[in-house]
């Protein structure tokens, strides 16, 4: 079937780009993005591109060219359910906070809210796109619901993961390393991973382009995440084994790296990975394999988690003990709030967790980050429950320059790699700071011989 009309469900780091992609490649076929939350609907239409929700290079040009055109941006969901062939569910997934499976699961509430929405207003046969990661398995659910509460249209499940990274989702999407679809292997499933297929194939070479059964796509996402996180939480662990032994992380990443087996990418050492999916889709990993009784593997992958928080909880504590033990009453300056550089997502970024033991050890907190609003970041504090609301407020503030934030400070944290930082002033930025002027490179962005002939104190990770 040739798709003339898309309908996303889910306006949200995923659905945006990627449909605006879509609609560049395809300009013959009109792609309409919803969502319940009406004000991000109204930013996405905003006239002042600068005002998008999402922050990433190269969304702003991309939007500009097809909106209005052939992308669009709506709450109008019933409707543009109905007028389309294709509908993709983009929709968050987070972990369960509650019941069954709570701190593990997937909350799938809100897909399925959309699969009952879906049924309830289709008259017409509809492929139904997972985009969203879920647990394996999922699709059949999505089927049921669809078969059970629809009024006797046919639909089509298909999965087609997203495997975009924040900060680079525009290359990403115009250069997959794969496009994955996972479909039913009868006719009607063929033909829908056809349709599918057709889009996709208007940009991406038909071999990037991989066709599986739905269980293993499904599955393929929750992997995909695991293995990378996995890499990171290794070279961290190697990072803690090198402070105590005299060898340079960066310089054994870059000497296993160069193994062709091996390779180089996600080997950087840090602060520890955040980010709204590595560890929700871990734990979802875990739990799928211990509800089907895998409990060595459950074992095996949580331990990426384990070893995540303990790097976090590692690099506060490294502040604690090299400020003499007491932070209490000093203060401290983070560059840096959001889980990676050119993104203004913060979900799980290792900046929160590092801030709330510092905050527990009553150090005083200011932050810089580049793109992060002050809203943000209270909202990110008080979702902990740690302390009262005031208290983050008087304990933590908010500047939006660095040279002012770093006033009078002991230390310094580095907790996301902005580029920027590399270019600052630091000559200026020791002048300002209480002396011994302390640096925590959370990233390994400086230079240890640059920043000590400054004057600073330089502790990088795994050096
Ligand atoms: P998001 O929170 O940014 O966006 C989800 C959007 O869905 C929100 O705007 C929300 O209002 C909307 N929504 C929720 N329920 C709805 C409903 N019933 N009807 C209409 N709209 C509804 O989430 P995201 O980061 O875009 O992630 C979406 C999915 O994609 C998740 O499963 C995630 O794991 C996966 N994913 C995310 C990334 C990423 O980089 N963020 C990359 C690959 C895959
Ligand atoms: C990750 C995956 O890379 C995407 O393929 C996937 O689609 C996405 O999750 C998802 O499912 O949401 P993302 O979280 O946006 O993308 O960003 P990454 O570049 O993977 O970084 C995640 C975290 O790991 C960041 O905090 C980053 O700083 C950290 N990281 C990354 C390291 O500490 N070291 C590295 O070598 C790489």
């Amino acid at each position: 079937m040739k798709i003339k009309n898309i309908c996303c469900i889910g306006a949200g780091y995923v659905g945006g780009p990627t449909m605006a992609v879509i609609a560049q490649k395809n300009p013959e076929i009109k792609v309409t993005v919803v969502d319940i939350n009406e004000e991000r609907i109204n930013l996405w239409n905003s006239n002042n591109l600068d005002k998008l929700p999402i922050f990433e290079p190269g969304l702003d040009k991309v939007v500009s060219e097809t909106r209005g055109k052939n992308l669009f941006f709506t709450t109008e969901i019933d409707k543009n359910i109905e007028n389309s062939e294709m509908i993709f569910i983009s929709v968050n997934t987070p972990t369960k906070t509650y019941g069954d499976g709570k701190g593990m699961a997937a909350d799938l509430r809100f897909v399925e809210l959309c699969a009952r929405k879906i049924a309830e207003v289709a008259k017409t046969d509809k492929i139904v796109v997972e985009k969203s990661t879920l647990p394996v398995k999922t699709a059949a659910a999505i089927k049921n619901i669809l078969d059970e509460t629809g009024s006797g249209v046919k639909f089509e499940i298909l999965s087609n993961p997203e495997f975009l990274a924040e900060g680079t989702a525009m290359r990403d999407l115009e250069v997959p390393d794969r496009v994955l679809i996972g479909g039913g292997q009868h006719d009607s499933g063929k033909n829908a991973i056809q349709s599918l297929v057709d889009i996709y194939s208007s940009w991406v070479p038909k071999e990037n382009i991989l066709t599986t059964n739905l269980w293993s796509s499904e599955l393929s996402k929750l992997v995909s995440n695991a293995f990378l996180a996995q890499r990171i939480s290794s070279i961290n662990s190697i990072s803690e084994l090198c402070e105590s032994t005299g060898a340079d992380v960066d310089e054994v990443a870059k000497a296993i790296g160069m193994d062709s087996r091996i390779g180089s990418k996600f080997l950087k050492t840090s602060v520890g990975f955040g980010g709204s999916c590595f560890q929700k889709d871990i734990l979802n990993l875990v739990y799928i394999a211990k509800s089907l009784g895998l409990n060595k593997v459950a074992d095996y992958w949580n331990q990426v988690i384990i070893l995540n928080n303990h790097q976090k909880e590692r690099f506060a504590k490294n502040i604690l003990t090299n400020l003499y033990n007491t932070v209490a009453g000093k203060k401290i300056c983070f560059f840096g709030w959001a889980f990676k550089k050119n993104t203004n997502d913060t979900r799980e970024s290792a900046a929160i967790y590092v801030a709330d033991i510092l905050l527990d050890e009553m150090a005083n907190i200011y932050v810089y980050d580049p793109k992060v609003s002050e809203k943000q970041i209270y909202d990110d504090l008080d979702s902990l429950k740690t302390r009262d609301c005031n208290l983050n407020r008087q304990m933590l503030k908010v500047n939006n320059d660095p040279y002012e934030a770093c006033k009078n400070s002991h230390a310094i944290g580095i907790l996301t790699e902005w580029d920027q930082f590399t270019e600052f002033d630091w000559n200026r930025i020791y002048n300002n700071m209480n002396k011994p002027a302390f640096i925590f490179d959370g990233r390994n962005i400086l230079d240890r011989k640059t920043m000590e002939k400054i004057g600073f104190t330089y502790k990088g990770i795994g050096k």
